[in-house]
């Protein structure tokens, strides 16, 4: 049997802690779907449509993973895409808290929804969108410390327009 899970998230933009994330859940799941979410009420660097386009690019050469977009409640797309199984990354103890309110919101509302935590690398324990947005926004010398060659490039694009 398949095993399929769900990796959702803003990655805004995808960072090395993401990547270290699905190689950890790829020791266990067959196949992951990276769901972007379309967060409203964040205002993101990058479309959901260049966010997906940077991660598929990074997924290029691995079946094993999907990159999808969704914009409505998580639930309604573990639904949709019949797929129960929620993956979320733990940093530090700073995160439980957010992470405990998504899971039990996520529970309450779809009782099938399991959520499964991987501690992320001690390398990466810092690493955050935000923090690699700052930098980026700043100085992009040590970008290749946070992020993919493509992302970095982007971000450069980004915050140094030719
Ligand atoms: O990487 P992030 O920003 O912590 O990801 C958060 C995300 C996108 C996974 C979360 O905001 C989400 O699931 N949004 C969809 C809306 C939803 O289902 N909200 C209820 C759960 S709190």
């Amino acid at each position: 049997m398949t095993k399929t899970a769900i990796y959702p998230g803003s990655f805004d933009p995808f960072t090395l802690g993401h990547l270290d994330i699905v190689n950890r859940a790829k020791t266990i799941f067959d196949k992951i779907y990276i769901a972007i979410g379309e967060n409203g009420s964040k205002k993101n660097l990058f479309t959901a449509k260049e966010r997906k386009l940077q991660i598929e690019e990074i997924f290029k050469d691995d079946p094993a993973i999907t990159v999808m977009i969704f914009n409505d409640l998580l639930v309604d797309f573990a639904r949709q895409v019949n797929v129960f199984t929620v993956i979320r990354g733990l940093r530090a103890v700073s995160d439980f808290e957010y992470e405990f309110l998504m899971a039990s919101t996520n529970r309450a509302m779809e009782p099938e929804i399991e959520s499964v935590f991987f501690m992320t690398s001690d390398r990466y324990s810092f690493l955050s969108s935000s923090i690699v947005k700052e930098v980026a926004s700043k100085n992009g010398t040590y970008l290749s410390h946070f992020v993919t060659p493509n992302v970095e490039k982007a971000l450069r694009e980004k915050f140094r327009p030719m």
